[in-house]
């Protein structure tokens, strides 16, 4: 089964062609990061005007990169939600015209699924397994059962573990997006330089919070430059992520000692993080729980991950109608609700 999957939740206009929820085919995103970056963050009328622009070409390059055409396709599956109300209307519209004009099922797709769906992409892992989610948008636990339905388990009360990255970034002047620069940074840094929170480490349950994380940096840097200290922002950024890393890796931890799973995918744009991986490799490897990152290249958003989720969820016999919208809030437990 062939799904054309589309992505434009947020910066990135992404279409592609995927095999029986694993094989990629074709692959063509648009990365409006370049525009974004001028601004410090993603300014959402600009990003909806980008994906306008660029979409229909998107889609048209991935059957030409596949040498395929609609008559190949099963299925057409779309992010609709959570994420930016403006940038997703244009993919629920392209892909509500695609389904329209030729007659293929229609799949809404929630962003968190696609991102844990990005796991089995060229690769034979299966659920059951627990997954950690760390993104710009979000950061959750949850157990992902054979179907392909998720529980969630706990989430951040406030900002999502790589939007404190950004937000940190932003403080010590690096450019948008500043995840990956503070990963490059933290590598060489000290970091135990600084005693940042561990965020509701203390409590039980696993929810998270980095708000108080980042308050603590901007605090710590304001203090060194009212006192004319000069900034090592390599610490600084070393002793950040350690604390983010510290309260993923006990949380993910307690989740996995309480649910017996013995897989962990952890999947989202922070999936990408160095430091992080080689954390939860030795927490694997001390625990004998198999740990899978997706492939660099599907850890941040893509059209891959949304079509290897509407697979799975065609498969539970869902699809959607063409009154399909988008949402800027959707929950997990909302959109696997639906009929
Ligand atoms: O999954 P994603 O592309 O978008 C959302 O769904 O949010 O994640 C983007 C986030 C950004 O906050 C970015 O700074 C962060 O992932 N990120 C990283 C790294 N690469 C991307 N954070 C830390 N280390 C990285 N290497
Ligand atoms: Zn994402």
């Amino acid at each position: 089964m062939i799904i054309l999957g589309i992505e434009t939740s947020c910066d990135e206009t992404s279409a592609a062609l995927v095999r029986d929820g694993r094989e990629l085919i074709s692959e063509v995103t648009a990365t409006q990061m370049q525009i974004h970056a001028a601004f410090g963050g993603v300014v959402p009328e600009v990003a909806s005007r980008h994906h306008v622009e660029d979409i229909t070409r998107v889609v048209d390059e991935t059957f030409r990169e596949a040498g395929s055409t609609w008559q190949d396709v099963d299925a057409i599956a779309v992010t609709c939600g959570p994420g930016l109300l403006g940038s997703l209307l244009v993919g629920v519209s392209a892909a509500k015209g695609y389904a329209l004009a030729t007659g293929k099922p229609l799949i809404g797709v929630h962003h968190i699924a696609g991102h844990v769906a990005a796991a089995t992409l060229n690769s034979q892992i299966r659920p059951p397994f627990l997954c950690l989610v760390v993104s710009g948008g979000h950061t959750e636990l949850l157990t992902v059962d054979e179907q392909f339905c998720f529980t969630k388990l706990g989430g951040t009360r406030d900002d999502a573990a790589g939007e404190a990255y950004d937000k940190v970034a932003r403080l010590i002047g690096l450019a948008y997006p500043g995840g990956p620069k503070v990963d490059e940074l933290a590598h060489d840094g000290n970091q135990e330089a600084y005693a940042f929170p561990r965020g509701l480490l203390d409590e039980e349950g696993y929810d998270f919070s980095f708000s108080g994380l980042k308050s603590a940096v901007n605090n710590a840097l304001t203090k060194q430059r009212n006192r004319r200290e000069e900034i090592d922002a390599k610490d600084v950024c070393a002793s950040f992520q350690a604390a983010v890393i510290d309260v993923l890796e006990e949380k993910t931890r307690r989740a996995l000692a309480h649910t017996g799973y013995q897989r962990l995918v952890v999947a989202g744009g922070v999936a990408a993080n160095r430091g992080l991986r080689s954390r939860f490799t030795a927490l694997a490897s001390a625990t004998g729980v198999e740990v899978v990152f997706p492939p660099l290249r599907w850890c941040t958003d893509n059209a891959a991950m949304i079509a290897s989720a509407g697979y799975y969820r065609f498969q539970q016999g869902k699809e959607n109608d063409l009154s399909l919208n988008a949402y800027a809030q959707l929950s997990l437990d909302t959109w696997q609700s639906w009929a």
